[in-house]
């Protein structure tokens, strides 16, 4: 994140004597990119390393589902039954090299810490408040919040009420859009939000307990877990450039135009190989000559998933809450028949929805198999029965 936190107490310069009670605090720079990236400097009671236990390795297994046809895709979530919690609880969707994309609907609470070791995690809380307590301090969620957890944050649910999320972790970096930031890495004049749309951690509880505390942590492909003999939560102070945030998709400030904006325009964050986008209610285009939705187009190189939230979707027949499609790459997609014309006139929209578009083809699980409509990819076509009419892309 560029620009700079600090929580609980410090010492006055980096890498010099910090006491408590005249013990020794042990100082950890958890960094990116070497030490030329950005990082954050914490200062724990106990030194984090201390593993009293080693437990088992759990490798992580897709179950791919690879269809016999390539097409557009309609997948129903809204109906997934809760499971697991808030990490075994992730059901993969669909993925590549750069993104997973879960779904996860938990109904039990964690028992142990977490911590991605080898990426970065976007979780977009369709549903569901609490409060996911870090390393870093306390980050209050609610629905609409996409949680930003950067690799190498230990943390643990504490929710309120049913949950949902959309869930992305990807190996490369999550960040605000480059286009976004000045060569200082304050965000412009322009942008669809500022700084103050940013929420890092409100609260650091430093927590004074041994005991033994499980830890899992993915990396390698799996899930190592560990156990520790204090609480991974005994940080007395930190400050840097790297902790995890939040930011609702309902402070996105749209930006519409006289005719048609491009899907860039509502670019959230920017991954690796991959852009997550909020469709949020919004005025449209206000040429007398407008077409309000958008032209049909070709995602020659790019994979186009999109999360549908909430709002009005009358007009799209076959979309709920809940529902994604996907317009994978090579082919091309659009409003369906009628639906550019009956678009003239229309001055707003209220729908909200979550895109995430990926530069490098994505592949299904079988649990997305089982979501598929199977027919979607009928709903352009003249005489497509209404059951099978599907939803207009607006993108
Ligand atoms: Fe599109």
């Amino acid at each position: 994140m560029p620009f700079y936190q600090r929580l609980g107490d410090v010492p006055r310069k980096r890498h010099v004597q910090f006491r408590e009670n005249g013990t020794l605090l042990t100082e950890e720079v958890m960094g990116l990119e070497g030490f030329t990236g950005n990082e954050s400097i914490l200062y724990h009671l106990q030194s984090p390393c201390r593993v009293s236990k080693l437990d088992g390795f759990e490798p992580i297994e897709r179950k791919e589902w690879v269809p016999d046809q390539h097409a557009h895709r309609h997948f129903h979530t809204k109906d997934v039954d809760a499971g697991g919690d808030e990490i075994t609880g992730r059901r993969l969707l669909m993925w590549n090299n750069d993104v997973e994309i879960s779904l996860c609907a938990p109904k039990q609470s964690m028992d142990y810490f977490f911590r991605n070791g080898e990426g970065d995690e976007v979780i977009f809380v369709h549903e569901g408040s609490g409060v996911l307590e870090t390393i870093f301090g306390d980050v209050p969620y609610k629905d609409g919040d996409y949680i930003v957890v950067p690799r190498g944050t230990t943390y643990r649910f504490q929710p309120e009420g049913a949950q949902r999320y959309l869930v992305f972790e990807t190996p490369g970096l999550i960040e605000i859009p480059r286009r976004y930031r000045n060569q200082y890495g304050q965000i412009m004049e322009g942008a669809p939000y500022y700084h103050r749309d940013i929420h890092p951690p409100t609260e650091l509880k430093t927590i004074r307990e041994q005991g033994e505390f499980p830890v899992k942590v993915r990396v390698r492909g799996g899930y190592q877990s560990y156990v520790l003999d204090y609480h991974p939560f005994d940080v007395v102070g930190w400050d840097g450039y790297l902790y995890p945030w939040t930011f609702s998709i309902h402070d996105f400030e749209p930006i519409t135009g006289r005719i048609h904006q491009p899907p860039p325009s509502h670019q959230t964050f920017a991954g690796q190989n991959f852009v997550i986008c909020s469709f949020c209610p919004r005025k449209l285009d206000f040429d007398p000559q407008a077409v309000p939705i958008p032209y049909h187009h070709s995602n020659l190189q790019s994979e186009e998933m999109i999360y549908y939230v909430s709002g009005n979707f009358g007009s799209r027949r076959g979309v709920d809450v809940g529902s994604i499609t996907l317009h994978p790459s090579g082919i091309p997609h659009g409003p369906q028949p009628g639906l550019a014309e009956k678009s003239i006139g229309m001055h707003e929209t209220t729908e909200l929805a979550v895109m995430c578009d990926t530069f490098n083809p994505l592949k299904l699980t079988r649990f997305a198999k089982d979501l598929d409509d199977g027919v979607y990819w009928r709903s352009w076509h003249d005489n497509a029965p209404v059951s099978d009419a599907g939803l207009t892309s607006h993108l």
